[in-house]
């Protein structure tokens, strides 16, 4: 063979190798779980459709090139059971055709959401023939045995049916993606959970209710004994940790050992279809939840969920989920988002509320949390105009990519999210305590004292190096001090650096401490696909309250690269 024919050859085999795109997978890194995307690590800047709106053609078009205006990445879009098999065994893939080629067209990728048996604990989108047939696939019952619009999940031939839908569609997408990638992950379900009642008390049910807690459960109790949601080692520990028996037995006889009861079993119901989804399409899988944010009791809310308090039983029962989701429509973010970053689950919002403040929360997770992403639901209703912040928010975060997903999991990130009540946070970083507060603490704009609602600020803070940050979001201020000094006669100064107040009734100050800390200069950046900065402007004088402070109005979003020095 002459040389120019191996060469030929060689090329041949290895073009086709290098256009299909690796399939995205999850990879550690410290703390820090990331999702790789063509061997890059990626972070999902995204928004949900609303329920009906990826049901058409025509929306799918009309709605895709604004989301790209936005600034989002990633669209998250419900894939319907009842229209992809409008017939028994009939399918038709016409939305996910579609809403694969308008993301490709409008530079987005596509997490899909499977709106299969369960959305919303109910079963709304089971294709009519699925619906009316209730003899084969039966409904889950309450306790006085009325049926409900929920399918059982200890029924095999709903579970069969579901399934089977579920593994047409995805080899669908398998076939059609294999090459670009455009699908990252897949979510199973839509809000799983019971309702009016904590469990399923249909015949089924029952029987299964009475049998054995699963060995493989009590064993991972003994095992992640330490380690489990204190809710769970709660419970166990106040029925005497026994390690056979009934699920009343071990756990005791209430509403809540209803819940564990019924979690395992939609977790199993999941697991056996991410087993399947493993086999046809290997994307990152997961699950999202409702939060109990009104403290109801189980049967009064989604019960049985991927809920934080019950993280033990999904983990065990679906270990072919990577992760369990939460989806925040209340207050309490940041109780919420700790409750699901944990050494065992990275942190995802897929569903957030749509409001003005979803761009400093989604700095927040980043920078707190090391979320793998952030979307706000309904996200076709948000503004695509350059001004509204969310297309602020994540237009900075596009830039910060590089350097954030470099700096994920080490340690050296904090979020930062302020509102009227809690104001401030103190941070320590090198030898130095740093102030960061709402940009309102400053009485200097009028919105911070004429009565206004203090709207939602923050942004994130990143330690580059010794004396090196970077600080980004909207409505922050930050003062960066040495540990030990003193704080206690220091004089408040306004705007142009008089003292607020006259009359010489300062207090004599003390001084302790051998070096004091300068800014020695803050600039606005951007920062390129290589992590690189771009200067945009260097900020002094009134801009740093004549190097005293850093900070970003409210209504501005930027990342400044701070330097500091010590001097005495
Ligand atoms: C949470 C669900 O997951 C969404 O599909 C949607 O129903 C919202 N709630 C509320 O509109």
């Amino acid at each position: 063979m002459g040389r120019y024919t191996f060469f030929w050859i060689l090329l041949c085999i290895i073009l086709p190798l290098q256009a299909q795109q690796e399939t995205p997978y999850l990879q550690k890194q410290g703390n820090a779980t990331q999702l790789i995307i063509n061997n890059t690590p990626f972070l999902v800047l995204g928004g949900e459709l609303g329920n009906s709106s990826a049901a058409s053609v025509e929306d799918i078009e009309q709605i895709f090139p604004k989301l790209q205006r936005m600034g989002l990445n990633t669209v998250l879009v419900p894939a319907y059971w009842d229209l992809t098999e409008p017939a028994e065994g009939t399918y038709d893939f016409t939305l996910t055709n579609e809403v694969i080629r308008l993301a490709r067209e409008n530079h987005l990728k596509v997490i899909f959401l499977w709106f299969g048996a369960w959305k919303n604990s109910m079963s709304c989108y089971a294709p009519l023939w699925f619906k009316q047939d209730y003899e084969k696939y039966p409904r889950a019952r309450t306790k006085a045995g009325k049926p409900l619009e929920i399918a059982s999940a200890f029924s095999e031939n709903v579970f069969q049916a579901d399934r089977r839908a579920f593994t047409q569609w995805l080899r669908h997408i398998a076939t059609i993606d294999q090459e670009e990638g455009t699908v990252i992950m897949i979510q199973i379900q839509n809000e799983i959970g019971m309702l009016e009642d904590a469990r399923d008390y249909s015949e089924e049910a029952n029987r299964i209710f009475d049998s054995p807690v699963p060995r493989e459960l009590i064993k991972y109790l003994q095992k992640n004994r330490k380690t489990l949601h204190p809710q769970m080692l709660e419970k166990w520990e106040a029925n005497g940790c026994k390690t056979s028996g009934n699920w009343q037995e071990i756990f005791g006889a209430d509403l809540y050992t209803d819940e564990l009861f019924m979690a395992w079993h939609y977790a199993r119901y999941v697991e056996k279809f991410a087993q399947a989804a493993r086999m046809i399409h290997n994307v990152p899988l997961f699950v999202n939840a409702a939060m109990n944010s009104r403290g109801r009791k189980p049967g009064e809310y989604p019960s049985a969920g991927p809920l934080a308090h019950l993280i033990d039983i999904w983990h065990c029962a679906a270990p072919n989920i990577d992760f369990l989701a939460p989806d925040l429509y209340d207050d309490g973010v940041v109780d919420w988002t700790a409750q699901y970053k944990l050494h065992n689950n990275p942190l995802f919002i897929p569903e957030i509320r749509l409001a003005d403040n979803n761009g400093v929360r989604a700095f927040y997770v980043f920078g707190e949390h090391d979320a793998i992403g952030f979307s706000p639901f309904s996200i076709e209703h948000g503004s695509d105009d350059s001004s509204s912040p969310l297309v602020k928010a994540y237009a900075c975060l596009r830039e910060l990519m590089p350097l954030l997903t470099k700096y994920q999991g080490k340690g050296l990130t904090n979020g930062l999210l302020f509102d009227q009540e809690y104001k401030e946070r103190v941070l320590e970083r090198d030898d130095l305590k740093i102030y960061a507060r709402h940009y309102f603490t400053l009485p200097w704009d009028s919105r911070a004292t004429d009565g206004s609602k203090w709207s939602e600020a923050g942004g994130l803070i990143l330690q580059l190096g010794e004396y090196e940050y970077l600080l980004a979001g909207s409505g922050v201020v930050v003062e960066f001090e040495k540990g030990g000094e003193n704080r206690a006669g220091r004089i408040s100064l306004g705007e142009d650096g008089f003292a607020s107040a006259g009359g010489g009734n300062m207090q004599e100050e003390l001084w302790n401490e051998d070096f004091r800390i300068g800014i020695g200069s803050v600039d606005e950046v951007g920062i390129e696909e290589d992590g690189t900065f771009r200067y945009v402007r260097r900020l002094n004088g009134d801009q740093t309250h004549q190097g005293r402070h850093v900070r970003i109005p409210v209504d501005d979003f930027s990342i400044l690269h701070i330097k500091l020095y010590k001097y005495r």
